[in-house]
C-alpha cells in the first residue's frame, strides 16, 4: 500500500478535448510510473448519453489503468437532485473503499458553466467534506471585473487552500526549470538585474490557428488567451525573487509581487507599445467579417521594481506563424559592439538553454565572432512529464506552488485591463498577416 491519500478524482466535462487529449493520457502516466493512489477512481461526469470511456482513450497509452479505473457518470449539472445523486455514488465509492477520500472536483468546463457548477458542489455539502479540493482550468473570467467576481463567488464556497487554478505553462518541466537554473547558476543569479540585463522577451509562437475553437477565440483573442496567462506567468518567474531555500510554497506569492510592479506603458504611446494583428482568413474561419479579434500581439512592459528599473520587457504571441515554439530570452548589456551576451531559455519543442558568447576567430588578424554555447534537454534525458502530469501529480498532493492564486490571476487582468479597454474602442491599429509569417515579418 502505497502512502498517497486514497483519491477520487471528478472530472466534469470528461467528453470534451480536454480530457481526451491531456488529462487522460496524464493520469495513465502517472499510474505507469506508480506515484498513484492505490485508492484512486476517476467518475467522468458528461451531460451526453452514451458516451463510453473507450470513446476517450484515442491519445492514452496506459489505457487498460483508466478503463478500470474509471466510472461514468450522466448528469444535468444544472439540477441540485443529480448533485445529491452524485455525492451518494462518492460516498458508496469511499465505503467501498473503506477508507475517507479526498474528493477533486476539476472542472474542464466552459467559464459560463464553471460558475453555477461551483455553486452547486457548495450548496450540496461536498465542498466542506474535509479534503475536497477544486480545480479550475483558464480562463478565469474576461476581464478584471469578472474575474474579481468570480473568486468572490468562488470564495463564497471554497477556501482558498482547497483551490488550484491551473496554467499549465506553471507546470511545464521547463517552466519548473527557470527557478532552479537561476538560483543554481551563480553567474546568472547575481547578474540578474538591470545592472546587467538590457532586454527580457518572452514569446509563445504558434504554428496552430484556432483550430475550429471559433466561439471561443471571437470571445478571448490573443491577449487574453496568451499573454493574460501564460506568457505574464512565464515573465514573472523570470522577474521575482527567488524563494528561500527549497521553499516552494513561497513561490506564487514571489510571483504576484513581480506582477504588482508591472504596466504597459500605453499613454505614452498606445501604438508603440502595443502591436495586434489578425492572420488573413481568420474571418471567413469565424464567420464574422468585421471582427477585429486579435491573433497576434505583442506588448511592452516596464517594472517598478528596482532591480528591474529601465529594462526593456516584451511579450510577443501569435497564431498561424511560421514556427511554433516558447523562449525567454535574456540580453545581457554590452560595453562595445562586440560584448552582449544572449541567454535562451527554451521551453518547447527542444527544450534546452543556450548562451552566446564572443571567442577569438583562428587566424593572424584579432577578430572575434559569437557562438552559442548549448545544451539540450533531449540529449540528456529520455522524456519530459506533460504539463498535465505535474498538475494532477501535485493537486492529489495538495502542492499549490505550480497554481496561480486569486491573487495573481486578478493582477494579470489589472496589467492588460488599460490596454483591452484602448483596443475596444480603437479599430484602426490591427496588421493583417499572411498565415506563416514571421514575427519580424509582422511588426519589423
Ligand atoms: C492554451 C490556449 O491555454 O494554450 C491555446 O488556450 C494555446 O490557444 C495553448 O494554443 C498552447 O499550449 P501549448 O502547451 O501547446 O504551448
Amino acid at each position: 500500500m502505497n502512502n498517497y491519500k486514497p483519491t477520487i478524482l471528478i472530472i466534469i466535462g470528461i467528453s470534451g478535448d480536454l480530457s481526451k487529449r491531456k488529462l487522460l493520457p496524464a493520469i495513465g502516466q502517472i499510474a505507469a510510473t506508480g506515484m498513484i493512489p492505490d485508492q484512486f477512481k476517476i467518475i467522468g461526469v458528461t451531460r451526453q448519453k452514451g458516451i463510453r470511456i473507450d470513446d476517450l482513450l484515442e491519445y492514452t497509452t496506459n489505457k487498460g489503468y483508466i478503463y478500470q479505473n474509471t466510472m461514468m457518470f450522466n448528469m444535468d449539472l444544472t439540477d441540485p437532485k443529480d448533485f445529491e445523486r452524485l455525492q451518494n455514488y462518492l460516498e458508496d465509492i469511499e465505503k467501498e473503499f473503506g477508507n475517507e477520500s479526498q474528493y477533486i472536483f476539476y472542472l474542464s468546463v466552459p467559464p459560463t458553466v464553471s460558475k453555477s457548477i461551483v455553486e452547486l458542489i457548495g450548496l450540496s455539502g461536498m465542498a466542506k467534506k474535509e479534503g475536497t479540493k477544486l480545480l479550475l482550468e483558464k480562463p478565469f473570467g474576461v476581464d478584471l471585473k469578472s474575474a474579481v467576481d468570480l473568486v468572490e463567488h468562488i470564495d463564497k464556497y471554497f477556501s482558498i487552500e482547497q483551490v488550484y487554478r491551473i496554467d499549465h505553462y506553471l507546470a511545464k518541466e521547463t517552466a519548473q526549470n527557470i527557478i532552479v537554473f537561476r538560483n543554481g547558476n551563480s553567474l546568472f543569479k547575481k547578474t540578474w538585474n538591470k545592472d546587467f540585463i538590457e532586454k527580457i522577451e518572452v514569446t509563445v509562437s504558434e504554428e496552430i490557428g484556432i483550430e475550429g475553437r471559433a466561439n471561443f477565440y471571437e470571445q478571448t483573442g490573443a491577449l487574453r488567451d496568451l499573454i493574460q496567462s501564460h506568457l505574464l506567468q512565464l515573465l514573472a518567474l523570470t522577474l521575482m525573487e527567488l524563494p528561500k531555500e527549497g521553499q516552494f510554497d513561497q513561490v506564487p506569492s514571489l510571483r504576484y509581487d513581480a506582477l504588482k510592479a508591472l504596466k504597459i506603458p500605453i499613454e505614452k504611446s498606445l501604438v508603440a507599445h502595443a502591436k495586434r494583428g489578425q492572420y488573413n482568413g481568420y474571418r471567413e474561419e469565424v464567420g464574422n467579417n468585421e471582427s477585429m479579434v486579435e491573433t497576434f500581439a505583442s506588448i511592452d512592459l516596464e517594472s517598478s521594481d528596482p532591480r528591474w528599473e529601465g529594462v526593456k520587457i516584451r511579450l510577443t504571441t501569435g497564431k498561424a506563424l511560421k514556427e511554433k515554439y516558447t523562449e525567454i530570452k535574456i540580453y545581457y548589456k554590452k560595453d562595445n559592439e562586440n560584448e552582449s551576451n544572449e541567454l535562451h531559455l527554451r521551453l518547447q519543442p527542444d527544450e534546452g538553454i543556450s548562451f552566446s558568447v564572443w571567442a577569438k576567430r583562428p587566424g593572424y588578424e584579432h577578430q572575434v565572432s559569437r557562438h552559442a554555447l548549448n545544451f539540450s534537454f533531449k540529449d540528456h534525458f529520455t522524456s519530459i512529464p506533460d504539463a498535465y502530469e505535474q498538475v494532477l501529480f501535485n493537486a492529489i498532493n495538495g502542492d499549490h506552488s505550480l497554481f496561480s492564486s486569486s491573487e495573481e490571476v486578478t493582477e494579470t487582468w489589472k496589467v492588460i485591463d488599460g490596454l483591452q479597454k484602448a483596443w475596444e474602442t480603437s479599430t484602426y491599429d490591427i496588421i493583417l498577416y499572411k498565415k506563416g509569417s514571421t514575427i519580424e515579418e509582422i511588426i519589423g
